[in-house]
Protein backbone atom coordinates (compact mmCIF):
# COMPACT_ATOMS: atom_id res chain seq x y z
CA UNK A 1 0.00 0.00 0.00
CA UNK A 2 0.92 3.28 -1.16
CA UNK A 3 1.86 6.36 1.92
CA UNK A 4 -0.59 8.09 0.06
CA UNK A 5 -3.35 5.17 0.72
CA UNK A 6 -1.89 4.67 4.09
CA UNK A 7 -2.92 8.47 4.80
CA UNK A 8 -6.46 8.78 3.81
CA UNK A 9 -7.34 5.08 5.65
CA UNK A 10 -5.27 6.37 8.49
CA UNK A 11 -6.99 9.56 8.99
CA UNK A 12 -10.79 8.61 8.71
CA UNK A 13 -9.98 5.35 11.00
CA UNK A 14 -8.14 7.58 13.81
CA UNK A 15 -8.68 11.25 13.36
CA UNK A 16 -6.68 14.30 12.47
CA UNK A 17 -5.24 14.84 15.42
CA UNK A 18 -4.20 11.49 16.22
CA UNK A 19 -2.73 11.54 12.73
CA UNK A 20 -0.68 14.73 13.31
CA UNK A 21 0.54 13.29 15.78
CA UNK A 22 1.58 9.95 14.26
CA UNK A 23 2.99 12.87 11.40
CA UNK A 24 5.57 14.06 14.62
CA UNK A 25 6.53 10.70 15.64
CA UNK A 26 7.53 9.82 11.68
CA UNK A 27 9.96 13.06 11.57
CA UNK A 28 11.01 12.61 15.31
CA UNK A 29 11.79 8.28 13.92
CA UNK A 30 13.38 9.50 11.04
CA UNK A 31 15.88 11.82 12.87
CA UNK A 32 16.80 9.03 14.97
CA UNK A 33 17.35 6.53 12.51
CA UNK A 34 19.45 8.24 10.24
CA UNK A 35 21.46 9.10 13.67
CA UNK A 36 21.51 5.36 14.81
CA UNK A 37 21.80 3.78 10.77
CA UNK A 38 18.58 2.08 11.40
CA UNK A 39 16.43 1.63 8.01
CA UNK A 40 14.61 4.88 6.96
CA UNK A 41 12.20 3.19 5.06
CA UNK A 42 10.40 0.69 7.93
CA UNK A 43 11.11 3.28 10.56
CA UNK A 44 8.73 5.14 8.15
CA UNK A 45 5.78 2.75 7.91
CA UNK A 46 6.18 1.86 11.55
CA UNK A 47 6.20 5.61 12.54
CA UNK A 48 3.03 6.26 10.24
CA UNK A 49 1.10 3.29 11.59
CA UNK A 50 1.84 2.95 15.20
CA UNK A 51 -1.22 4.74 16.62
CA UNK A 52 -3.23 2.39 13.28
CA UNK A 53 -5.11 1.01 16.27
CA UNK A 54 -6.03 3.70 18.12
CA UNK A 55 -9.76 4.24 16.83
CA UNK A 56 -11.57 7.15 17.03
CA UNK A 57 -14.15 5.66 18.86
CA UNK A 58 -12.89 3.27 21.91
CA UNK A 59 -15.90 0.98 21.74
CA UNK A 60 -14.70 -0.06 18.53
CA UNK A 61 -11.51 -1.02 19.63
CA UNK A 62 -12.69 -3.78 21.65
CA UNK A 63 -14.99 -4.86 18.70
CA UNK A 64 -12.13 -5.17 16.60
CA UNK A 65 -10.18 -7.22 19.24
CA UNK A 66 -12.74 -9.54 19.11
CA UNK A 67 -13.42 -9.67 15.44
CA UNK A 68 -9.36 -10.70 14.89
CA UNK A 69 -10.13 -13.13 17.61
CA UNK A 70 -7.71 -11.51 20.19
CA UNK A 71 -8.13 -12.74 23.75
CA UNK A 72 -7.23 -10.15 26.17
CA UNK A 73 -5.75 -11.32 29.73
CA UNK A 74 -6.61 -9.63 32.87
CA UNK A 75 -3.55 -7.05 32.09
CA UNK A 76 -5.25 -5.88 29.46
CA UNK A 77 -8.81 -6.23 29.43
CA UNK A 78 -9.51 -2.90 30.82
CA UNK A 79 -6.67 -1.10 29.44
CA UNK A 80 -7.13 0.97 26.30
CA UNK A 81 -3.54 2.46 25.88
CA UNK A 82 -2.14 -1.69 25.96
CA UNK A 83 -5.41 -2.89 23.64
CA UNK A 84 -4.40 -0.26 21.03
CA UNK A 85 -1.24 -1.45 20.55
CA UNK A 86 -1.69 -5.11 20.61
CA UNK A 87 -4.99 -4.39 17.53
CA UNK A 88 -2.99 -1.93 15.89
CA UNK A 89 -0.37 -4.98 15.20
CA UNK A 90 -3.34 -6.43 13.74
CA UNK A 91 -4.54 -4.13 11.85
CA UNK A 92 -1.22 -3.02 10.38
CA UNK A 93 -1.16 -7.02 8.78
CA UNK A 94 -4.66 -7.15 7.90
CA UNK A 95 -5.73 -3.62 6.53
CA UNK A 96 -2.50 -2.18 5.49
CA UNK A 97 -0.92 -5.21 4.48
CA UNK A 98 2.49 -4.73 6.31
CA UNK A 99 4.17 -8.07 6.50
CA UNK A 100 7.36 -7.00 8.01
CA UNK A 101 8.41 -8.52 11.76
CA UNK A 102 9.99 -5.44 12.58
CA UNK A 103 7.29 -3.09 11.66
CA UNK A 104 4.74 -5.41 13.15
CA UNK A 105 6.93 -5.59 16.60
CA UNK A 106 7.57 -1.87 16.66
CA UNK A 107 3.81 -1.34 16.60
CA UNK A 108 3.10 -4.07 18.80
CA UNK A 109 5.58 -2.73 21.51
CA UNK A 110 5.39 0.69 21.16
CA UNK A 111 3.39 1.12 24.70
CA UNK A 112 5.11 -1.21 26.92
CA UNK A 113 8.71 -2.04 25.28
CA UNK A 114 9.53 -5.35 25.76
CA UNK A 115 13.08 -7.64 26.23
CA UNK A 116 15.44 -7.71 23.08
CA UNK A 117 13.73 -4.78 21.44
CA UNK A 118 15.09 -4.16 17.98
CA UNK A 119 16.42 -0.96 17.14
CA UNK A 120 13.26 -0.30 15.21
CA UNK A 121 10.80 -0.81 18.26
CA UNK A 122 13.45 0.98 20.52
CA UNK A 123 13.34 4.31 17.67
CA UNK A 124 9.44 4.20 17.98
CA UNK A 125 8.95 3.71 21.47
CA UNK A 126 11.34 6.70 22.13
CA UNK A 127 9.52 8.72 18.99
CA UNK A 128 6.61 8.10 20.75
CA UNK A 129 7.26 9.90 24.16
CA UNK A 130 10.07 12.77 22.74
CA UNK A 131 7.89 14.09 19.62
CA UNK A 132 8.30 17.89 19.89
CA UNK A 133 4.29 18.22 21.14
CA UNK A 134 5.36 15.98 24.40
CA UNK A 135 5.55 18.00 27.34
CA UNK A 136 6.48 16.73 30.72
CA UNK A 137 9.23 16.77 33.22
CA UNK A 138 12.61 14.83 32.03
CA UNK A 139 11.18 15.11 28.41
CA UNK A 140 14.16 17.20 27.51
CA UNK A 141 16.92 14.82 28.75
CA UNK A 142 15.28 12.05 27.00
CA UNK A 143 15.54 14.12 23.52
CA UNK A 144 19.53 14.59 24.37
CA UNK A 145 20.05 11.46 25.16
CA UNK A 146 18.02 9.79 22.07
CA UNK A 147 20.20 11.36 19.70
CA UNK A 148 23.61 9.45 21.24
CA UNK A 149 22.41 6.56 23.04
CA UNK A 150 19.06 4.98 22.55
CA UNK A 151 19.47 2.27 25.34
CA UNK A 152 20.03 4.81 27.73
CA UNK A 153 17.34 7.03 26.88
CA UNK A 154 14.92 4.21 26.70
CA UNK A 155 15.64 2.90 30.20
CA UNK A 156 14.87 6.26 31.65
CA UNK A 157 11.53 6.47 29.53
CA UNK A 158 10.58 3.54 30.75
CA UNK A 159 11.76 3.84 34.38
CA UNK A 160 9.86 7.19 34.53
CA UNK A 161 6.87 4.78 32.98
CA UNK A 162 7.15 2.32 35.85
CA UNK A 163 7.23 5.41 38.01
CA UNK A 164 4.23 6.91 37.01
CA UNK A 165 2.41 3.72 36.52
CA UNK A 166 3.29 3.25 40.64
CA UNK A 167 1.85 6.38 41.81
CA UNK A 168 -1.45 6.46 39.59
CA UNK A 169 -1.84 2.51 40.54
CA UNK A 170 -2.42 1.57 37.48
CA UNK A 171 -1.02 -1.94 36.45
CA UNK A 172 1.94 -2.78 35.38
CA UNK A 173 2.45 -4.73 32.06
CA UNK A 174 5.38 -7.55 32.30
CA UNK A 175 6.80 -6.23 29.32
CA UNK A 176 7.92 -3.14 30.70
CA UNK A 177 9.45 -4.51 33.77
CA UNK A 178 11.24 -7.05 31.74
CA UNK A 179 12.42 -4.08 29.13
CA UNK A 180 13.66 -2.77 31.85
CA UNK A 181 15.53 -5.96 33.48
CA UNK A 182 16.77 -6.48 29.65
CA UNK A 183 18.42 -2.66 29.37
CA UNK A 184 20.09 -2.82 33.18
CA UNK A 185 22.01 -6.02 32.05
FE1 LIG B 1 0.06 4.64 20.81
FE1 LIG C 1 1.46 7.53 19.55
Amino acid sequence: MKVINIKDKLVSSIGTKRFNHSIRVVDTAMKLSRMHNVSLKKTHIAAILHDCGRLKEDNKVLEKLKYYGIILDNDTSGNLNLQHSILGRFIASEEFGIEDCDILNAIRFHTTGRRRMTDIEKIIYLADAIEPDREYEGVELIRKIAQVDLDKALLISLEQTLDYLKKNDISINKNTIEAIEWLKK
